[in-house]
């Protein structure tokens, strides 16, 4: 079957309120009423709202960074899918490789945060990837491997098929050097296979996986040809209206 592509724009903690409402207003007007993509901007939380209004009544979807797994309670500082929700929110971006790194997050906290996630009916966008040292030292497989099954973990099959992957080799993120195709398409056809093995190759052939990392327009093209690449989750080139247009419009 053929899987619709879905690029997020994953803004980090980067911007100021009153760009982030002309950067969402100006994505809003160049995917236009029909576009054949979904376009999701992951603003930050506190900007969701704001973001949010900006985009309403256009196709532009809503998503968070991260969520809090829990339900009401005293989590100071936390915020959780309903709360997500109420904003508008229709996806989260969850075990992005910065939280892994800098604030510790294991496949298990994700696994948590993704159940919580889908009871919310948010749609995840669960990320995965190597490390330059995982690459070199051949390890790649392997650890991407744990990550899928530790993050993925007590999922049915029913709830499999409505996630987003994002295949992110840590190594790409935010430094220019991006995968090649092949190298992005060989992990991203590991991912499918795996996940053939941990629910069917009817379900794993529904799962979108994006590619992230140092995606741009002009590296987009390429890289979304690939036959097991879903879309992309972009970060420096979805600052910007130009070059985050460039991609969603990538032949
Ligand atoms: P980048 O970030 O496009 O700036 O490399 C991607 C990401 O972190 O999701």
């Amino acid at each position: 079957m053929s899987r619709r592509r879905i690029i997020a724009g994953n803004w980090k903690m980067n911007m100021r309120l009153d760009t982030a409402t002309a950067l969402a207003k100006g994505v809003a007007e160049s995917v236009g009423e029909n576009p054949e993509v979904d376009v999701v901007l992951c603003p930050p939380s506190i900007y969701l709202s704001a973001v949010g209004t900006a985009v309403e009544g256009t196709p532009v979807g809503l998503g968070a960074q991260n969520l809090y797994a829990a339900q009401d309670g005293a989590f100071t500082g936390e915020v959780n899918a309903a709360m997500l929700t109420d904003v508008g929110c229709g996806y989260v971006i969850l075990g992005h490789s910065e939280r892994r790194a800098l604030l510790g997050e294991t496949d298990q906290q994700i696994s948590e945060k993704l159940h919580s996630a889908l009871a919310g009916n948010l749609t995840p966008i669960v990320c995965v990837g190597e490390t330059l040292e995982d690459r070199e030292s051949g390890q790649t497989e392997q650890v991407v491997e744990t990550q899928v099954r530790g993050s993925l973990a007590g999922l049915d099959a029913g709830q499999a098929a409505s996630i987003v992957l994002a295949s992110e080799p840590v190594w790409a993120i935010g430094t220019g050097n991006t995968a090649t195709p092949e190298q992005a398409e060989e992990v991203h056809a590991f991912i499918r296979k795996l996940l053939g093995e941990i629910f069917s190759a009817e379900i794993a052939g529904q799962i979108r996986i994006q590619y992230g990392g140092s995606v741009k327009p002009n590296n987009a093209t390429e890289l979304l040809g690939q036959p097991n690449i879903d879309g992309a989750l972009v970060g420096g080139a979805s600052l910007k209206v130009e070059d985050f247009a460039g991609i969603i419009h990538a032949g």
